[in-house]
């Protein structure tokens, strides 16, 4: 018997940078998801078959074997090895598993991927060992996981991907929880350079220290959008998101956080009739969001494309993890 678990990537809609400082940020689970199929070991391996993403290994005492691939692969492997440890652990298990991880999440681009594969592994060694995990369970025990990767996350991440719909986060404050039914139609333009989150704050960090009036303005400003943009969410105003996005999207390039790659994806985006588009993320590289009525999303995606930038479309979900058994063999 072996348990699939998928569970959604995610993109920040209103918020970056600013939620560092006070917030808050809006956070969209999106219907790109990660899958892994847990299977039981007879040893106390965590085996890792990541063969998409071009490797593969095992943990034995928390030291990686690679099969395929670089050694290196193992500090983002290791992240999948102390969530399940750790769900093992809380279930009073010992003992291993194989995981067979499947995303359809582009990776270190500001979209969630590490999360929703730590979600995904959490909740599928759960059901494996069937220890009926809550979801706040799953959201507590991956984000040990996440932890590994990324030091301090802020927790929002692995939150949107367990619980899925819409996320409002402010720092030192409870994460609010939303749902919309209406679908929104999302094109995101990934620029497919990869950036360094840290890197990015830290440069705020300095121009804020630089230029503290100026910059606590802009915060400030950004954080009222978030207020806002919330609001136009609930009326299912698109043409108030999108003009919300643009003047976000202007407000991270003062902070210093755009490149000529994402303005030229997101004036692209505008000039194919998208209602808003701004990046989304820490910026650096990374991906750009556009929002737009149904009948201009392809002419947006072959702007992106054509400035050489992968497109992809999404909708918010309000789907977060979810499990089911594999009663076959069939791993
Ligand atoms: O690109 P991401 O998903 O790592 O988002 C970073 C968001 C920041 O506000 C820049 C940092 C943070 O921790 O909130």
């Amino acid at each position: 018997m072996s348990v699939e678990a998928t569970a959604p990537g995610k993109m920040i809609l209103f918020g970056e940078h600013s939620v560092v400082y006070r917030g808050p940020a809006i956070v969209l689970a999106i219907d790109r998801r990660a899958s892994v199929i847990a299977s039981k070991r007879d040893d106390k391996r965590v085996y890792v078959d990541a063969e998409d993403l071009g490797f593969s290994g095992y943990f034995e005492e928390n030291i990686y074997y690679p099969i395929t691939g670089k050694a290196w692969r193992g500090r983002n492997l290791s992240a999948l090895n102390v969530a399940s440890k750790k769900v093992m652990e809380h279930l009073n298990v010992d003992g291993g598993v194989n995981l067979k991880v499947r995303s359809m999440i582009p990776i270190a681009v500001g979209l969630g991927s590490s999360a929703a594969v730590c979600v995904a592994t959490t909740a599928a060694v759960g059901e494996l060992y069937e220890g009926k995990l809550t979801k706040e369970e799953i959201a507590e025990l991956s984000f040990e996981g996440e932890k590994i990767i990324h030091g301090t996350p802020s927790g929002v991440d692995n939150n949107v991907s367990t619980y899925g719909g819409i996320m409002k986060y402010e720092r030192n404050q409870p994460f609010n929880r939303f749902k919309i039914e209406n679908q929104l139609p999302f094109v995101i333009g990934n620029t497919r350079r990869k950036r360094s989150t840290k890197n990015l704050v830290d440069e705020v960090r300095l121009l804020h220290e630089r230029n503290s009036d100026l910059v606590d303005n802009i915060i400030d400003t950004i954080g009222l959008i978030s207020t806002q943009g919330l609001e136009s969410l609930f009326k299912n105003d698109h043409y108030m998101i999108g003009e919300l996005m643009n003047i976000n999207h202007g407000l991270l390039s003062a902070l210093g956080v755009s490149t000529p790659e994402l303005d030229q994806l997101v004036h692209s985006a505008r000039r194919e009739g998208a209602y808003g588009a701004k990046l989304t993320g820490a910026g650096g590289g990374g991906c750009m969001i556009a929002i737009s009525s149904e009948e201009n999303l392809s002419s947006i995606e072959r702007g992106i494309r054509r400035y050489r930038g992968q497109s992809i479309r999404v909708n918010n979900t309000n789907e977060g993890v979810i499990t089911r058994r594999i009663n076959n063999g069939d791993n």
